[in-house]
């Protein structure tokens, strides 16, 4: 790995010819690369949804309120892979620009928290998601992921459709990449959050919201004490 790589310059370099094998590179010069202590941090929440703005983006959006109300030093993005080029994961086929410019920005040192929202897709992740979740195997050479800390919101069109289920197994490629699980904090202080769309509408969904709220909350407060004070 050249030293002076820095993640600006391998994306200005790569353009769109980026290979899956160069990804760990932007891992490896992320690595062990921390913002400085008690300054701004950013939470991003990652819509896995194919339908842009729709109800996984929407609670995301409510989570990230919550996020950026938990302290003056709290940024936050939504992120979304609808209409991104981000094929199902072969090992041994060139990698996705698309999922280069995502990953710069979820390994920036910056981004503390990292809130993954997916529909229930039969009981689990969407396969935007999943595939999402495959290709982050690059940041996993250089565990660039490492102690960001994650949480998971899942939306279905059930009150009880499978969320909890799609919660954990999303969770469970996190946990793969060394990343800090919470789940929704107090009053619920559950998974995650889990939402109930109604007609294409979150908003009637009470319960749902509070999760969303919750967690996005926690996220952030978790992220801010592992920075720290100034
Ligand atoms: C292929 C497919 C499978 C689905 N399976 C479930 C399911 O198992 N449980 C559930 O509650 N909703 C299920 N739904 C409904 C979606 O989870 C729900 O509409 C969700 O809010 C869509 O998210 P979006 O608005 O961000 O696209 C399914 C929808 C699709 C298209």
């Amino acid at each position: 790995m050249r030293e002076d790589l820095t993640r600006r310059g391998f994306l200005g370099a790569a353009g769109a010819a980026v290979v899956a094998g160069v990804t760990s590179e932007v891992a490896a010069a992320t690595e062990g690369k921390e913002a400085p202590k008690g300054g701004p941090i950013k939470i991003i929440g990652l819509s896995c949804s194919p339908r842009p703005g729709k109800t996984t983006a929407a609670a995301l959006t409510v989570a990230l309120e919550a996020a950026k109300a938990a302290g003056p030093n709290v940024e936050t993005e939504l992120v979304e892979l609808a209409g991104l080029n981000i094929p199902v994961f072969d090992p041994a086929a060139p990698g996705s620009a698309d999922f280069e410019k995502v990953a710069a920005k979820l390994t920036d040192p910056k981004a503390a928290g990292i809130l993954v929202g997916t529909p229930v897709y039969f009981g689990s992740m969407s396969s935007l998601c999943k595939a999402f979740l495959d290709h982050c195997m690059a940041l996993r050479k250089g565990f660039a992921l490492r102690n960001k800390v994650a949480g998971v919101v899942a939306v279905g069109g059930m009150r009880n459709g499978g969320q909890e289920l799609t919660i954990q197994t999303v969770q469970a490629a996190l946990l793969a990449q060394e990343m800090i699980l919470v789940g929704d904090g107090r009053p619920t202080a559950h998974r995650g959050a889990t939402l109930w769309n109604q007609n294409d509408d979150i908003s009637k969904d009470e319960l749902g919201l509070s999760t969303a709220r919750n967690l996005g909350r926690r996220v952030a407060e978790v992220a801010l004490a592992l920075r720290g004070p100034a």
